[in-house]
């Protein structure tokens, strides 16, 4: 990593930025010296039916584990985010809509559009008998009825639950279950890069094995030819027509359940990950305007998709509840050609461009002119999420994309912290490529050892949250002793993020990677053990153990190795097949760019699989494999490298 270079603020970003250098230290300064009025303060932000008096209220020890934030107060998140903009901007922009294909014509909603819309849609489900705190799983291409439906939910009270459309039927039957989701809301078929996903016949797999499922509401977006199930499915757009234009918002309690995601960790199936009302929807509106130094009338442009926690916190409820015009963009980066990404902010003025590392590698393959054949002029400001970035890529984005006038905000967070963690501010910050520079204000970052020594100075270990913040998950659904086992048990009184990292000389964190056996592939975060669990319940599989490799666009690619059952031979056809049984029960993202196969793993003489020297022999880095006289039998490590798959 080249280290050193430095870009400071510039002139103009000290001039226009709303918070700078000084304005930071005093912000993070007050917020952990008197996070409780802090807190009070910025709640201000938000409209409530009840304001909140009391802040944080938590406590991070097994004997006494709660998190609480604004827990008296009363508000509903969807009338934060389209009622209350209705008198000022009710004639604003809301959400731009760019379909995939370039020709069609992209729509655009007012928020007095929105409101009505998101009523009716509330209405919909209202009259289908979805109530308060019922789960509904939502399983939608990036068309503006997928913003409805979330927006439609926090309004009556129910929980989304949203599945990447990329999941397979048994992702999204395992989720349905997990939640006891009764309803779900999907389309005919989703549309990328010209060629259709057909979301609703995976419903129908999915409705198969998921019993708790009673209704499905199917918004007919490509037109396609479906099944549909009498008594159980029913047409969006024949429903809506005779419903009201208005419906009145719930009044939630703050510490209501507002969504569950689910996301992989290291062990086990996904934990359904519970974001709750008040605190998330402050953490998403606070973390928007200051990290991207929003302004209204601004273009904010998240070209993230809305079946993670990006899409959820920076497409949907940040920008709405600070009422920003947000772009929702069906396809993918790069199609027709590797110009469209570009061609989308020109065409709609984007000021703000928020993407992922491996969007930016795919696009910079292609060389610079399918940037430079675009303006781009509109652009102020660019992010990054969702992995490291490399210095390369960074400074691609800076020079070529961003003419070197736009800072770049690359933004470190998780799923389970609802929102921007740390990340550098535009008009405060001096960037350094790869580097996530300073906590947010109300972030107690520290980089402790192995065993949970915290390290001062310039150091290197792993990254804890000393304090909670507004926008923490609260639970892992139905599984509270999980939530605590998993983030709170390693370093007793803190949060354990399972990231590494390093801080300088500065101050400043540079995010290393994960610590756990949890790969990002394309920014999808996976754990090595469901892919696992995926390729040991086919009936050939005896044993199996999956690693990252790094992986020039996608970051980190899938290398597995895979023990057979005794009697069946190893083929090129049989690792096709398994290629596809991957993908089929998790999604076509899982599957496995290498499987050797193995005819044992390496293990301890305790029968634990030594991962790390699975991880080196993938890498090709088979000369420092280190120690391996733990090894039940040494013989097994000759076998895997001679057998590598490159
Ligand atoms: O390893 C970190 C990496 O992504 C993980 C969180 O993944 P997920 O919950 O899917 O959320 C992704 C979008 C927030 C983290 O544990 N990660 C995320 N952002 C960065 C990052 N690694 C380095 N730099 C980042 N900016």
């Amino acid at each position: 990593m080249v280290e050193g270079q430095v870009y400071p603020v510039s002139d103009e970003w000290k001039k226009r930025a709303k918070v700078d250098a000084e304005g930071y230290e005093q912000l993070h300064g007050r917020s952990i010296a008197d996070p409780g009025s802090f807190w009070l303060e910025q709640a201000r932000r938000l409209d409530w039916i009840k304001r909140p008096e009391i802040a944080g209220d938590w406590s991070f020890d097994e004997d006494d584990f709660h998190i609480q934030w604004f827990a008296d107060g009363k508000l509903n998140v969807s009338a934060n985010c389209i009622d209350r903009h209705l008198k000022t901007r009710g004639d604003a922009t809301a959400i731009i809509w760019e379909p995939d294909d370039p020709n069609e014509q992209a729509k655009s909603f007012t928020y007095r559009d929105l409101h009505r819309e998101v009523c009716r849609f509330a209405n919909v489900l209202k009259r289908e008998g979805v109530t308060k705190g019922d789960r509904v799983t939502i399983y939608m291409p990036m068309i503006p009825e997928a913003a409805f439906a979330l927006l439609a939910c926090a309004r009556i009270g129910a929980i989304h639950s949203v599945v990447f459309a990329g999941f397979s039927p048994e992702a999204i039957a395992g989720r349905i279950t997990d939640c006891d989701s009764a309803f779900l809301i999907t389309a005919d078929e989703g549309r990328r890069a010209g060629r259709t996903v057909p979301l609703k016949a995976n419903v129908d797999k999915a409705a198969a094995q998921a019993r708790a499922l009673k209704k499905v509401i199917v918004v007919r977006a490509t037109g396609g030819d479906v099944a549909m199930t009498e008594g159980r499915d029913i047409w969006y757009d024949e429903a809506v027509r005779d419903v009201a234009d208005d419906c009145p918002a719930e009044p939630m309690g703050a510490e209501d359940p507002l969504f569950i995601l689910y996301t992989s960790g290291s062990t086990g199936k996904p934990k359904g990950v519970l974001h709750t009302s008040g605190g998330y929807l402050l953490w998403a509106s606070f973390t928007h305007e200051l990290a991207f130094d929003y302004r209204p009338g601004e273009i904010f442009w998240c070209a993230a998709d809305i079946g993670w926690i990006t899409g959820h916190s920076y497409i949907v409820y940040g920008p709405l509840a600070n009422g920003a015009t947000t772009l929702m963009y069906e396809g993918v980066p790069n199609w027709p050609d590797a110009s469209r990404i570009w061609q989308v902010v020109d065409k709609h003025r984007v000021n703000t461009l928020y993407t992922a590392p491996t969007a930016l590698r795919a696009l910079m393959a292609e060389g610079d002119e399918p940037v430079k054949a675009t303006s781009r002029a509109s652009l102020r400001l660019l992010g990054t999420v969702g992995e490291p970035i490399n210095p390369e890529a960074w400074r691609w984005y800076h020079h070529v994309v961003g003419e070197d006038r736009c800072p770049i905000i690359d933004t470190w967070w998780q799923t389970e912290t609802g929102g921007h963690m740390i990340a550098p501010l535009p008009g405060a910050h001096a960037l350094k490529p790869g580097c996530a520079t300073k906590p947010m204000p109300g972030i107690d970052p520290q980089i402790v050892d192995a065993d949970g020594n915290v390290l001062t100075g310039e150091a290197q270990g792993n990254l804890v949250i000393a304090r909670s913040w507004p926008g923490q998950m609260r639970t892992v659904w139905n599984d509270q002793e999980r939530f605590f086992q998993t983030y709170f048990a390693t370093y007793p009184g803190k949060y354990f993020t399972s990231d590494g990292c390093r801080r300088d000389a500065n101050g400043d964190y540079w995010i290393t990677g994960r610590v756990d056996d949890v790969i990002n592939v394309s920014g999808h975060r996976m754990g090595t053990a469901e892919i696992e669990s995926a390729l040991v319940l086919h009936e050939s599989v005896a044993e199996a153990a999956v690693v990252g490799r790094p992986h020039d666009v996608k970051g980190q690619a899938i290398y597995a190795y895979v023990t057979l059952n005794s009697g069946v031979e190893s083929s090129e056809e049989l690792r096709d097949t398994l290629i596809k049984w991957v993908r089929s029960e998790i999604g076509p993202f899982a599957a496995p760019e290498a499987i050797q196969f193995a005819p044992a793993l390496p293990k301890t003489r305790s029968g634990k699989i030594m991962r790390r020297i699975l991880r080196k022999i993938a890498e090709g880095d088979t000369s420092s494999l280190g120690d391996t006289s733990t090894l039940a039998d040494p013989a097994v490590v000759d076998h895997l490298i001679d057998n590598r798959i490159s």
